[in-house]
C-alpha cells in the first residue's frame, strides 16, 4: 500500500490585480448573471469566455421546474460558443454568481458535469483553458482545467 497526494495549485487575485482583459471577461461574467433563469435556487450564475479570436460568448444558469432539465452557466456559455466557432480553442472563461443581487463573497466553484465539459474543451483544441472564478472576497485563478479536476476521464481511457 502506498498513499498518494495531488496538489493542486491556483492563484488568487483582487480585482484591481487582474490584467484588463481578464477583468472585461469578470466583468462580462457578472452582468450575465442579470440574465440567469433561477426562479428555484435563486443563484444567479453568469459565465463569460474569449474565444482564440478574439470573440466573446456569454450564458447564464437556465433552470428547469424538471430540476435536472436545467444547465449551468458555464455550460450554456461553452456549447453556445463552441456551436458557433467548432474549431476555435477557448482561452479563458470567468464565472461570477449572485444571491439575492449580490455576488458572492467566496468564488463560485463549477459543479462536477461543468468541470468535465471544461476539460473536454481543453482536450478538444489541446489548449488549456484559463479559469477565473470571481468572489467579491477574491477571484481565484487557475491555469488550466486539469488542476481543478485531477484523475479525470477523458478520451485516453476509451483507449486503454
Ligand atoms: N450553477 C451554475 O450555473 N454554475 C455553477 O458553477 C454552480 C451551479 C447553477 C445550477 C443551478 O441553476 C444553480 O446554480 C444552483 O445550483
Amino acid at each position: 500500500m502506498k498513499k498518494q497526494h495531488i496538489d493542486t495549485e491556483f492563484v488568487t487575485y483582487d480585482f484591481a490585480e487582474l490584467p484588463e482583459g481578464y477583468q472585461q471577461l469578470i466583468l462580462k461574467a457578472q452582468e450575465q448573471t442579470q440574465k440567469a433563469y433561477a426562479p428555484y435556487s435563486h443563484y444567479a450564475v453568469g459565465a463569460a469566455l474569449l474565444l482564440e479570436n478574439g470573440e466573446i460568448f456569454a450564458g447564464s444558469n437556465q433552470e428547469n421546474a424538471a430540476y435536472p432539465s436545467g444547465l449551468c452557466a458555464e455550460r450554456v456559455a461553452l456549447f453556445y460558443a463552441n456551436a458557433q466557432f467548432p474549431t476555435v480553442p477557448v482561452k479563458a472563461l470567468a464565472v461570477a454568481a449572485s444571491v439575492n443581487g449580490d455576488f458572492t463573497e467566496t468564488p463560485v466553484s463549477p459543479c462536477g458535469a461543468c468541470r468535465q465539459v471544461m476539460l473536454e474543451t481543453e482536450t478538444r483544441f489541446t489548449q488549456p483553458i484559463t479559469l477565473l472564478l470571481h468572489g467579491k472576497e477574491q477571484i481565484y485563478v487557475f491555469d488550466s482545467v486539469t488542476t481543478l479536476l485531477p484523475l479525470s476521464f477523458t478520451e485516453a481511457n476509451l483507449k486503454n
